[in-house]
């Protein structure tokens, strides 16, 4: 049987980017798939080498959870907790550090650019680095070899991440015999298919341009009304193969609301009565979700519970493998 590992940075809250290009594939794969283990964790201690605010972290954490809950993610089919209640991840980390070239890190692509940006401002090369950021990559290594995982469904800024994990695992089984760790493979999510935010460019926190997905239905109408349009006139028709909000509704709505919207773009469509159409399609997808999003944030309880079960699951996997390793490197 192999296993599919991924984590989830609990960053904020999570949005149509996100969903279309991440969760709702992963969500949906692991439910259509039984020949495999899927372990899809709540990567907070990950989260720590920015985050300063404890309210802020623990309401994220809690965020991600009930996200991918609301979605759909079968909890007693797939492996679902967060990293920090693992605590065999942290013991296989220092392990991992001590077989890892200080080099490897100097190369690897977070604390390169980080680097690279404080030399272009003229600062100390590490201003801003703590040591978290810098051995980010050993704790992912960490996360993903604890499991025995054989994929790492990732983005492609993650590659050079699962390749690090990969290189560790051979260097411990080259001194401490073949076994010792399996060494994972990385699979990529096509290209392309990035989902466009409100102005067009990529959708991602990092823009400001993002339409988070549990937001009121005021709140997310107000929004789809800020996707910038040009000034043709409501009558003029209009292209639907050149249209943002004709791209968004595509992944909302079904082959019979696309011809219908495509033919009232054709007749001509004033902006505001696209965006209306996509405000329904998006609404009407999310709405129950979104209604299980805000009982789950409610019941606080009841994710401890999920997560605690997650974490019970991958501990016995984590204790076992932490038997084998401890037992090839150290002898005991
Ligand atoms: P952000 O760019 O908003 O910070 P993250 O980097 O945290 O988002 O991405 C989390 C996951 O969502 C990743 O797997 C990433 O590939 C996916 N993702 C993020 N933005 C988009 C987007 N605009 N279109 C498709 N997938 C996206
Ligand atoms: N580094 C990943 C990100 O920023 C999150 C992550 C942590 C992860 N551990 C992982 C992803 C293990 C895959 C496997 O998105």
């Amino acid at each position: 049987m192999k296993t599919y590992l991924t984590g989830i940075k609990p960053t904020g809250m999570v949005h149509l980017g996100n969903l279309l290009g991440a969760i709702r594939p992963a969500i949906d794969f692991s439910n259509n798939e039984d020949a495999a283990q899927f372990i899809y964790f709540i990567a907070d201690y990950h989260a720590m080498t920015a985050s300063r605010d404890p309210k802020e972290f623990h309401e994220n954490v809690y965020s991600i959870a009930a996200t991918w809950i609301a979605l759909g993610l079968d909890t007693k089919k797939s492996i679902f907790y967060k990293q920090s209640d693992v605590k065999e991840i942290f013991e296989l980390q220092w392990l991992l550090s001590c077989m890892t070239p200080k080099g490897d890190m100097n190369r690897a692509h977070s604390y390169k650019d980080k680097v690279q940006k404080n030399a272009d401002e003229k600062r100390d090369t590490d201003y801003g680095v703590n040591m978290g950021l810098y051995s980010y990559p050993i704790l992912m290594a960490a996360d993903i070899l604890m499991y025995d995982t054989n994929f790492v469904p990732v983005g492609k800024d993650q590659k050079q991440h699962v390749e690090i994990a990969r290189s560790i695992a051979q260097r411990i089984n080259e001194y401490f015999g073949e076994g010792t760790l399996i060494e994972p493979q990385e699979v990529l999510q096509e290209n392309g298919a990035y989902i466009a935010g409100l102005d067009g460019r990529k959708m991602s926190k990092s823009y400001d341009n993002t339409i988070p997905l549990f937001v009121p239905e005021k709140k997310l109408r107000k929004l789809i009304m800020k996707i910038k349009t040009d000034s043709q006139p409501p009558e003029a028709p209009k292209d639907p193969n050149d249209s943002l909000i004709m791209d968004l509704y595509k992944l909302f709505a079904n082959d019979e609301q696309v011809k219908s919207l495509t033919e009232w773009y054709q007749r001509g469509i004033g902006w505001g009565e696209a965006k209306q159409e996509l405000f329904l399609a998006v609404n009407d997808y999310i709405s129950k979700p979104r209604d299980e999003y805000n009982r789950l944030m409610d019941d606080k309880a009841y994710l401890d519970e999920v997560l605690r079960d997650g974490a019970n699951r991958a501990r016995e996997i984590a204790t076992t493998t932490m038997d084998r390793v401890r037992k090839n490197m150290t002898g005991f």
